[in-house]
């Protein structure tokens, strides 16, 4: 009878192991045992940047990669996006099931009521130079709420932490919102909350100061809900990784949660929206896009968009940004770039540089195009990332504090450096070869 274990023969001593498998892992730390002497240290795993290391036990998102099969707590994210709402989904992502009408109406309330941001934090922001980039004072002001709820600290109680996860969660747009108005100079447009989640964004965003009451565009209203539903989580990537790692020391929510939105900063995962564009606009038509390809192929850049560490298929968030598009653009006006992007997608995918690695269009690839469509500036792509993903962040730090399994993250090296040297007086110093 096969049993779930691996034998390991160390062919330094001859000695063999049994290693139990569990879930399709082995814990690294029954490597240890592996040794050549009593002093010997034993053996670990060596994964530079966690290529096929589980990290933690987890409820929340399942990703088959090579499917292109993406649910949220076992719902698919076609039927979420056909059928449900950001704050809905949210709903599900930190309780685990769908809320019934009361539970989703006393949710929508107590998120709503958050929505302001203390008269400070105006004060805060308009610190910022005029063109700082939105991204850097998304991440600065959530780090600069830990000083305005100090409670937050106290991460063991849990309607403590749900009450600043509500904040969070409503206080993501408005301070997007305000990020906004601040590069462009206007004055701040403060929550409207008899509107919706995603309509109020729009308020706070586009409302002219002579305009009494906005009125969003429900085609916008409803689009930017499925996109945020689309970004809201997904499982152990780098930025929800930080927000673990952060909270694995305790930190409070907001310092930990600033640190996430700083780690999809980075071009090579939520800053590939913003890059994506700048890509597009730098082939500007289609008739340029080999060039742009054969360099790509040469090594001489990436094309933004592409490629996935989990999804070698098409990134099924992909696919309903794109059908997306088309309901935005009846409402904008077409976005040009558009073209050259579903020719891009088209050239690359009968490309064998990029079949042979598996490189298809990820969320990033056609979001931008609608954002711009929408008239967001490419430096509030990211952004528009963090504010659903805010969700998704602290659903996973939910989750880390109540796992009893997890403890502070902590990995360790494989040294190469100098050992054990005495020290060297200045005069008997040559010059440091930097
Ligand atoms: C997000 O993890 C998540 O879940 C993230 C995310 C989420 O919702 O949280 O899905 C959001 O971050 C999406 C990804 C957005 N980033 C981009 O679009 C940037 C462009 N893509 C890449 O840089 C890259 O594909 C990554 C970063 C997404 C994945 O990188 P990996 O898994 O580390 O793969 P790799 O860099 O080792 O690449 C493998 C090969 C390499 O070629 P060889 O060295 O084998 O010859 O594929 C090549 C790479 O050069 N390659 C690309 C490419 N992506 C990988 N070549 C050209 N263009 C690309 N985009």
């Amino acid at each position: 009878m096969p049993s779930d274990t691996l034998t390991i023969t160390d062919n330094r001593t001859g000695k063999t192991y049994e290693i139990p498998i569990a879930d399709g892992t082995i814990r690294a730390t029954d490597l240890r045992q592996i040794k050549t002497s009593a002093d010997d240290f034993g053996l670990m795993p060596y994964d530079p940047g966690y290529m096929n290391t589980a990290s933690c036990r987890s409820r929340i998102t399942y990703i088959d990669g090579d499917a292109g099969i993406l649910e949220y707590r076992g719902y698919p994210i076609d039927q979420l996006a056909e059928h449900s709402t950001f704050l809905e989904v949210a709903y599900l992502l930190l309780y685990g099931e769908l809320p019934n009408q009361a539970q989703l109406q006393d949710w929508t309330n107590r998120v709503t009521w958050h929505s302001m941001l203390h008269e400070n934090v105006k004060k805060f922001m308009d610190g910022f130079r005029y063109d700082a980039h939105p991204m850097t004072m998304f991440v600065s002001t959530v780090a600069a709420l830990s000083a305005f709820y100090p409670d937050a600290k106290n991460i063991s109680d849990k309607e403590n932490r749900h009450k600043q996860i509500r904040r969070l969660v409503a206080k993501a747009p408005t301070l997007a919102a305000f990020a906004y108005r601040h590069l462009l100079g206007r004055p701040y447009v403060y929550p409207d909350n008899d509107l919706s989640y995603t309509g109020n964004f729009l308020n706070m965003l586009f409302r002219r100061v002579a305009e009494p009451r906005y009125k969003p565009n429900p085609v916008l209203e409803r689009a930017l809900d499925i996109l945020f539903i689309l970004h809201a989580d997904h499982e152990q990537n780098c930025s929800t990784s930080t927000m673990r790692m952060v909270g694995s020391s305790q930190a409070d929510p907001y310092s930990a949660l600033a640190a996430a939105a700083s780690a999809l900063y980075g071009p090579l995962h939520g800053g590939a929206n913003e890059a994506v564009l700048t890509m597009l606009r730098e082939i500007g038509s289609k008739d340029r896009i080999p060039e742009f390809i054969k360099k790509v192929k040469a090594g001489e850049g990436r094309l933004m968009g592409f490629g996935h560490r989990v999804y070698k298929n098409y990134d099924p968030r992909a696919k309903i940004i794109k059908r997306t598009a088309d309901q935005v653009f009846e409402a904008t006006g077409k976005n040009p770039l558009i073209d050259v992007a579903v020719e891009l997608e088209r050239i690359a995918l009968e490309d064998e540089y990029f079949v042979k690695r598996r490189l298809y269009p990820n969320v990033d690839f056609y979001s931008g195009i609608i954002y711009q469509a929408m008239g967001f500036p490419t430096e509030v792509f990211t952004v528009l990332f963090a504010i659903p993903r805010t969700i998704g962040w602290l659903a996973q730090w939910e989750e880390l504090i109540n796992d009893n399994e997890q403890k502070i993250g902590r990995p360790r090296q494989i040294y190469l450096g100098a050992r054990t040297r005495d020290y060297v007086s200045m005069d008997k110093r040559e010059a440091v070869i930097a």
